[in-house]
């Protein structure tokens, strides 16, 4: 658990088992894969030749046939399964199997999911993936930071790699504080906690449909939902800020096939693990979606003058469910 955060976690993996140049195969940024998984602004894009699957156009899920012939045209060292905008299960042992018959280590960078695993509410990728890489912050509901997991085989080389290679000294305090998450994750109500998770992205994804909002492979198993806002009127980055002011958070976020730029795209990002630590349940689920959507048609009409008075009514409505650990 010491590198410093998900970022230089996955750097380390590269270092561990790549030279410069090497072929890595993994989700595109576009599609829902991460900087680090070798997009090209990213070090790991510009240092290594990376080759990227995507999702299927009629179904907005990750295309395996598309990952299988790839693996066997360009024989990549590294596969990368994992991102950062996926809202359905990964196959993990699919993913494994394609690595194997190239002779790839597999990665599996489970950042978002991480917290669902340890509960039970995804499957687990321990038993297909050479390496997993996770961060500590966000479903796992730890500090900032990160972990590397693998078989005892590439135990050493990714030590190696995190230190010497990469970093200097431990930060101790995060390493503690990691102790502590995870012991709070090996509880059992931890397990109910991201199940719960699930059930109100769902709840939520359900609410939104029924609005006529149209997300990104129809809906989510995981606790994320890519919302594709152009039957709406409004950009991502319009929609966001104005939920920013209604508040209500999210991110501004490419959608697969986005006709438009990374920085003004057509989607935004949801995820309930928040609103679910707060004490949110299903049926509480079209209200968040009906805030969500007076906001978004307000947006797309550039009528910003009821954004304050949502901004109330979910203050006080959130009054009753308190972050945890907040006194009254
Ligand atoms: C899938 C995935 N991998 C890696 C990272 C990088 O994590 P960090 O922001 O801690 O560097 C993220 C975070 O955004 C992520 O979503």
């Amino acid at each position: 658990m010491q590198p410093y955060s998900g970022s230089p976690a996955n750097l380390a993996v590269y270092l561990a088992f790549l030279k410069p140049g090497d072929p890595v195969l993994a989700m595109g940024l576009p599609a829902g894969g991460h900087l680090t998984h070798g997009a090209p602004p990213s070090a790991t894009g510009r240092w290594f030749d990376a080759v990227h699957y995507g999702v299927r156009r009629d179904t907005g899920r990750i295309d395996l046939d598309e990952v299988r012939d790839l693996a066997r045209r360009h024989r990549p060292k590294l596969i990368i399964c994992g991102g950062t905008a996926i809202p359905r299960t990964i196959d993990f042992a699919a993913f494994g199997e394609i690595a194997r018959e190239v002779g790839a280590i597999l990665l599996a960078d489970i950042a978002h999911i991480a917290g669902l695993v340890v509960g039970g509410a995804h499957p687990s990728p321990v038993g297909h993936a050479d390496v997993i890489s996770t961060t500590t912050h966000k479903t796992l509901r730890g500090p900032r930071g990160a972990m590397l997991l693998s078989t005892a085989e590439h135990a050493k080389a990714l030590d190696k790699a995190v230190f010497p290679g990469l970093q200097g000294g431990p930060h101790n305090h995060t390493t503690a504080a990691i102790a502590v998450a995870l012991r709070e994750a090996a509880q059992p109500d931890f397990g109910q906690y991201a199940h719960r998770i699930v059930a109100n992205a769902q709840a939520l994804a359900t609410a939104l449909t029924d609005r006529g909002y149209q997300l990104v492979s129809g809906g989510t198993d995981n606790h994320l939902l890519l919302v594709d806002l152009t039957n709406k009127g409004v950009t991502g980055k319009v929609a966001a800020r104005a939920l920013d002011a209604a508040g209500v958070e999210l991110n501004f976020n490419t959608v697969p096939f986005d006709p438009r730029r990374p920085f003004d795209p057509s989607g935004i990002r949801l995820g309930t693990p928040a609103i679910t630590t707060r004490g949110l349940a299903p049926q509480h689920m079209p209200q968040v979606a009906e805030w969500i959507d007076r906001t978004v048609r307000a947006a797309a009409d550039g009528d910003e003058s009821g954004h304050a008075d949502t901004a109330a009514q979910v203050r006080e409505f959130l009054a009753d469910f308190p972050i945890f650990g907040e006194t009254a």
